[in-house]
């Protein structure tokens, strides 16, 4: 087909296309997933006031491409502000009915000259791929990035075998003897506050990572605030356990629930500290997030985490409680050379 006249618009999350830019990304989640609801447009919103406003952890900015007056394709840059100097985050959209015509490639090139402006020399993007023709994955290849990082995806539908959960808690209980389970819902005990900061650090070098160009992230009391802010700012609730040793956390995990359509809930991060590793601490919080949920919020009825295959032990965690393999999620980098610093000045078509 042949390109269309095509308008690269930069706008903000108060902005009067931004709804139509939000809908560009719902449609392009629900061609891939048809039977998901998208993240609501207010996520969007508040993920890009966040990503305006001065000071966060994070910058970032948002192009359209706008076709006829209408949204036809959705960039966001998204900067890492306090780690990750070199690194950038990528997320192209296009509306189904406007593909195949270069718009993701415009995109992309936009995007990439808006990285480099930024002295910004590697870019991520992440690919949901339900199943083997993901066009996100064809167009990546395409454009030369290179695929770091393959995570499966894993969905539980809830509520879960009664006897499955009930195995996993009294086997972690037995093993996981002289820690303390703790649990929690949307703000982080401040007496808990610096040894979670030290565990959200660890995650960035203790979760498999493949070969993204990422370096260990920085956290601190006052990053895990803003955090925990920009979830409820996002309308979500975000039900978390620990395990504590001699006073200390040493060990979490977060279970994130979007509140506006609760029936699909995100597991984030798990994470438990090396020295304390093998008392089955992580079935053990999983377990008392799942009974927190049943409890609390029992609207949810599946939920979806990521794991690389090289991550056995989560994975065993998970296949114990129930999870089924759902797809996979792709993890991409482009490294810049000052050649694409040029080129990124042109359309990528
Ligand atoms: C991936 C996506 C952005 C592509 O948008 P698009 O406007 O169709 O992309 P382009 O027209 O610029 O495609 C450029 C090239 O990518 C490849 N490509 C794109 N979609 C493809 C598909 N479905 N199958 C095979 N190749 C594909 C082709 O080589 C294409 O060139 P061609 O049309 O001349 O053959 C769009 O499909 C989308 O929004 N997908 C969901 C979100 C996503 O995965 N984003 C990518 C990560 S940021």
């Amino acid at each position: 087909m042949t390109s269309p006249a095509l308008d690269l618009v930069e706008l903000g999350p108060d902005d009067a296309l931004f709804p139509a830019w939000c809908e560009v990304l719902a449609a392009s989640q629900r061609a891939d997933r048809p039977e998901e609801p998208p993240r609501p447009a207010s996520d969007q919103v508040a993920l890009g006031r966040q990503l305006v406003a001065p000071g966060g952890s994070r910058d970032g900015t948002h192009r359209a491409a706008v076709v006829d007056g209408g949204v036809a394709g959705a960039l966001r840059l998204l900067l890492p502000m306090k780690d990750n100097p070199t690194v950038a985050v990528v997320d192209v959209a296009v509306h189904p009915e406007h593909r195949r015509r270069g718009i993701g490639g415009t995109l992309l090139a936009e995007g990439i000259r808006l990285a480099a402006a930024a002295g910004r020399t590697e870019l991520i993007t992440e690919i949901d791929e339900p199943g083997a023709d993901a066009p996100g994955r064809e167009f990546a290849l395409r454009h030369g990035w290179t695929c770091d990082l393959l995570e499966t995806r894993r969905d539980l539908v809830l509520p879960p075998d009664e006897q499955a959960l009930s195995d996993v808690e009294a086997e972690a209980r037995r093993a996981s003897a002289g820690y303390e389970l703790v649990t929690w819902r949307d703000r982080t005990p401040d007496a808990l506050l610096d040894d979670r900061a030290v565990l959200e650090q660890r995650m960035t070098t203790d979760a498999p990572q493949g070969d993204l160009p990422v370096s260990e992230e920085r956290w601190d009391g006052e990053r895990i605030r803003e955090y925990e802010a920009s979830h409820v700012a996002r309308g979500r609730t975000v039900v978390s356990a620990g395990a504590m040793k001699d006073g200390r956390l040493v060990a979490y995990t977060d279970l994130q629930v979007p509140l506006a359509q609760p029936e699909r809930a995100h597991q984030a991060g798990t994470l438990v500290l090396r020295e304390h590793r093998g008392h089955r601490l992580g079935a053990l919080m999983k377990a008392a997030v799942l009974r927190d949920l049943a409890a609390m919020l029992p609207q949810v009825r599946r939920i979806s985490t990521y794991n690389s295959d090289s991550n056995r032990p989560m994975v065993a965690v998970n296949e114990a409680l129930g999870f089924q393999p759902a797809g996979q999620l792709s993890s991409w980098s482009l490294r810049l050379r000052p050649s694409e610093w040029d080129r990124a000045t042109v359309s990528a078509r």
